[in-house]
């Protein structure tokens, strides 16, 4: 019997047409009970419609890790590896995950003092806060009113392991309070009313198809090199108030400081990736970590009105490499493009990280305790770029 998927229940800011086909609820089904066919077409229906939401669900931190293995059975180290996250201490990740004893894959996220919880007696969570990495900050007498982006992402170690291709969050303790409101105080006087802690997605596709042709041409000829440990490189660096970037200040750590690294780790990445059941391509960068951008030539029968860097290029300056992903990114974070989840306790959400780019929202009191626990797992292979066939199409 095929399983029962409903749309999402949409907040008044999204514009409908664009979220036909994003996100569905699961009906009826507990993502750790689910019968060989069920999981087949919960696989599918993952990459159809890019996040996936079973509500009211009870599930262990075994049950998460091997629902989230099930969409690859060879992956078995978290997205950053195991305990990675402890041990690398300068890296910015460091201070939001806690690693659960019984299920290193699983971490534990959140805000405020949690005991008893999965073998920790007592741990102190925090709620990533934008005032933490951004450059500026909403004003402190609208501290707990006005919020951002914290940092628009894929969960993926950008250097050595591979992106996973889900992730799973599951919402056991969701913080009570009013609504919030997500400024992007770029000039644009866009902004979001939000629920309180929500997690805010926007579709790479959708990123992908309202860029103006020449700048769909640009993407499909260009791949993004990421700085070695990017999460330590842009450490002491601070991002834009939209949460999409890092402020060009020159500000990153040094190569030469950066804990030992490979060249043949470092991640080269298409800017686009292929969707493995709809063909489609999703735009996938992030772009804190993103580096140099490497573009190709046009291919010889190509138009060349109006197209940028025919002749292909290779950009190393930070700023313009920030510049061009900015001008190709943000549109995609306008307020009716946003999907941000009004979390209910006991909310399971299993989203495409190969398709969307996400982020943590708002600003938590110590006392508003929210307890998630997070799981994803490094592939075993690299997201796959656009065939010569879209090259063509677009280029
Ligand atoms: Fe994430």
């Amino acid at each position: 019997m095929a399983i029962e998927l409903a749309p999402l229940p949409l907040p008044t800011s999204t514009d409908p047409s664009k979220f036909s086909n994003f996100g569905r609820e699961v009906k009826g089904l507990h993502p750790g009970k689910l019968t060989p066919e069920q999981l087949k077409e919960v696989q599918e229906a993952l990459y159809k419609h890019d996040a996936l939401l079973f509500r009211n669900v009870i599930v262990t931190p075994e049950e998460q890790y091997a629902f989230t293995k099930s969409f690859e059975l060879q992956s078995e180290s978290y997205g950053h590896g195991n305990n990675k996250t402890e041990s690398t201490k300068t890296s910015i990740l460091h201070p939001y995950l806690k690693t659960i004893p019984r299920v290193p894959q699983v971490q534990l996220i959140g805000n405020g003092t949690v005991y008893n919880h999965e073998g920790f007696a007592e741990v102190k969570l925090k709620h990533a806060s934008h005032t933490s990495f951004h450059k500026t900050h909403v004003p402190i007498e609208d501290e707990f009113k006005a919020t951002r982006f914290y940092r628009w992402h894929i969960d993926a170690a950008l250097y050595d392991l591979n992106p996973p291709k889900v992730t799973t969050l599951y919402g056991l303790k969701v913080p009570m309070g009013d609504p919030q409101t997500c400024r992007y105080d770029d000039g644009t006087g866009d902004e979001l009313k939000v629920s309180l802690g929500t997690t805010a997605f926007i579709s790479g596709q959708t990123m992908f198809e309202l860029l103006p042709k020449e700048y769909k041409s640009l993407a499909v000829r260009a791949k993004v090199r990421y700085a070695p440990h990017p999460y330590v490189w842009m450490a002491p660096a601070r991002a834009m108030s939209t949460g999409l970037g890092i402020e060009s200040e020159g500000l990153e750590l040094p190569l030469e400081e950066l804990p030992p690294w490979e060249e043949d780790k470092v991640k080269l990445y298409p800017v686009l990736w292929k969707n493995p059941v709809t063909g489609n391509l999703h735009f996938q960068v992030h772009p804190c970590g993103a580096k140099e951008l490497i573009i190709d030539p046009l291919p010889e029968d190509a138009d060349q009105e109006d197209v940028l860097y025919p002749d292909g290029a290779h950009i190393t300056d930070l700023k313009e490499v920030r510049d061009i992903l900015y001008k190709m990114q943000r549109p995609a974070i306008a307020p009716q493009l946003v999907y941000p989840h009004d979390w209910q306790e006991n909310d399971f959400i299993l989203f495409h990280n190969r398709g969307v780019l996400h982020t943590v929202v708002g600003a938590l009191r110590p006392d508003q305790i929210r307890v998630f626990h997070q799981c994803n797992l490094a592939a075993s292979d690299e997201p796959t770029g656009p065939t010569a066939e879209d090259v063509k199409k677009y280029a």
